[in-house]
């Protein structure tokens, strides 16, 4: 796929502008007044800081596997600016155990909608988990574009070789391996050990009596530091 990469000053969201585009497009901003987050949370969109979304096809039931492919594109995109990245189950992406970047898939009819917002420049003060940013290590564009190049490599693999390949890296990088996390759910919140990731994509829970629990959606906590609300 070739993408179309189309650069405003300022939008309300990226993922809004992508939904109504074809699959291929790519909305960059330099700000966004109404920046979305994860759990209808805000996104802050200053300027210097990278806003982006792409339009992707979806995979049937095998949609929910693109957290992953996005999480490892941007780390491996990260990489190659001599960064150090770890993802939290699913696809956060932390640096030095703070949060640099946050995806947010949202699939309308038949596209996927890829937003990703990386702390370039600067990250907010006052978020209720810890927060940091690149130090204009590298410009929002060019890291835009470099996060495309791993998207089109990940994604083409996705396609041919399955979810293997994917799982194998996000495990490269994966935070809270074999220790001991706490994941909040809906109704309760559990502790135990981060066994795995299971083929599927879900994190594999070993709980005190030592049964292990599939676990498709909640949000990671480590070493008691909150990170998503
Ligand atoms: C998260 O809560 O971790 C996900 C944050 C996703 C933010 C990005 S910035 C570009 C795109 N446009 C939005 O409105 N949100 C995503």
């Amino acid at each position: 796929m070739i993408w179309k990469k189309f650069t405003f000053e300022t939008v309300d969201s990226t993922n809004k502008v992508a939904a109504d585009c074809p699959i291929g497009s790519v909305i960059v901003a330099n700000s966004q007044t109404s920046g979305r987050g994860r759990y209808g949370h805000t996104w802050v969109s200053d300027k210097g800081n990278l806003y982006m979304s792409a339009v992707l096809k979806t995979y049937d039931e095998q949609t929910p596997l693109m957290a992953f492919v996005i999480a490892v594109s941007v780390a491996d995109a990260l990489g190659k600016i001599g960064c150090s990245p770890q993802l939290k189950w699913p696809n956060d992406i932390l640096l030095n155990g703070a949060k640099l970047a946050g995806i947010l898939l949202e699939q309308v009819d038949d596209k996927l909608i890829v937003g990703i917002g990386v702390n370039c420049a600067s990250c907010p003060d006052n978020l209720p988990y810890p927060a940091t940013h690149l130090n204009g290590k590298i410009g929002a564009d060019q890291l835009a574009d470099l996060i495309l190049e791993q998207l089109m490599y990940w994604t083409g693999l996705f396609e041919t070789d399955g979810f293997m390949p994917i799982y194998h890296q996000w495990k490269r990088y994966a935070v809270g391996l074999g220790q001991i996390i706490t994941v909040r759910l809906p109704n309760e919140t559990l502790q135990g050990i981060f066994k795995d990731l299971s083929e599927s994509g879900a994190l594999l829970l070993q709980l005190p009596d030592n049964t292990v629990k599939h676990i498709t959606a909640g949000v990671v906590l480590l070493d008691e530091r909150k990170y998503d609300e």
